[in-house]
Order: C-alpha cells, then structure tokens, then sequence
C-alpha cells in the first residue's frame, strides 16, 4: 500500500493510530510527522510511544526547548521536534545521521521545515479539520514503508 487516509474524531484515536504503528515498527524506522500547530504530531508521537512500551515515567512532549528526546521501551525512540531548529547543522550536533541509521525508531516533527527532506519510509501529514476531528494521512517512501502502511490499515480496521 502507498499511501492511507483515515479521520480521527478525538485526541484518543489519533493516539490508537500512534500505538498501532509503535507496535509494529520495525527497527530503524524513521517517520516524518507534518501538520500546523495543535495538528495532532505530538499525540502521535504519544501513541507510537505507548505502542514501543516506553515507560510512564518519560512521557512523550512537545518538547519546549529540547530537539531531541529519547525514550527506551521495546526499541529505543528518538522524538525529534525541529520546529525551533536554528541551523541545519545543529541536526548533525544531535548525530540524526547516527539515529536515523540505527536500529530505533525515528519520529520528526516539523521535518518540513528542513530545505532537503529526510529520507523516511513514512511520511504522516495530520490536518485539523475542526476542534476534535484531524486528518491522518500516511505516504509510504519505500517498500519498508509500504509494507507497514498494509499491516496498520489492516490494524485499524479492527480497531
Ligand atoms: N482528533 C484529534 N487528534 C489529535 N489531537 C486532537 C484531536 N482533536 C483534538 N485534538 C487536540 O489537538 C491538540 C494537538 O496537540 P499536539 O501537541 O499533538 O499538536 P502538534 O501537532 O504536536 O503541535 P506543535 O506543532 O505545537 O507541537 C491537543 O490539544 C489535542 O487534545
Ligand atoms: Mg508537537
């Protein structure tokens, strides 16, 4: 599969779609998440987490100040936020080439921002359509990608 749409109706559902993916990630997957403001990434990025098992104690953020948080559960998740990214290099600071290479899980946000885009097996782009509902939509960049767009729409449909 390509590509997938779906609608979330309230912040939980946008989550169970993170935690689908979190439950299959294969390691060293890397997904970029796009949308505005309040679009939805980080209640993403909190379900992925959930999906990974990563503890209560380290919960997922919209980071403030930092780039990069880390969370160790099933595999290890580097969340990214580069809304506040100042200089390209400052990505190459963090060792994203390391991360993205390694055999985690990747989550960008505001990966649009960059000039160059990542390379990703997934792009997640979330659109506000109103106050509780959020379109979901997933690209698939690679055959990694593709196959794990077939394993969560399939997921989703038995949600
Ligand atoms: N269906 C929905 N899915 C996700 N979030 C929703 C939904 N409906 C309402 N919301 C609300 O939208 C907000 C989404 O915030 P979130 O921090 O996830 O956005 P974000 O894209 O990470 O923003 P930022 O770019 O500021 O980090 C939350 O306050 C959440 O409760
Ligand atoms: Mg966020």
């Amino acid at each position: 599969m390509h590509d997938w749409q779906t609608i979330t109706a309230k912040p939980e559902e946008t989550r169970d779609l993170g935690r689908q993916l979190g439950r299959l990630a294969p390691p060293g997957l890397v997904v970029l998440l796009a949308g505005e403001l309040g679009a939805g990434k980080t209640c993403f990025a909190q379900g992925v987490a959930a999906g990974l098992e990563t503890p209560a104690d380290s919960p997922v953020t919209s980071p403030s100040y930092a780039l990069l948080n880390i969370h160790h559960g099933r595999l290890p998740l580097y969340h990214f936020d580069l809304y506040r990214l100042a200089r390209v290099e400052d990505l190459e600071d963090l060792g994203y080439d390391e991360v993205a290479e390694g055999d985690g899980v990747t989550l960008v946000e505001w990966a649009d921002r960059l000039a160059a885009p990542l390379p990703a097996a997934l792009r997640v782009v979330l659109e506000r359509l109103d106050a509780d509902h959020r379109k979901v939509s997933f690209t698939a960049e690679n055959a990694a990608g593709e196959e794990l767009l077939a394993a969560l729409g399939a997921a989703a449909n038995t949600l």
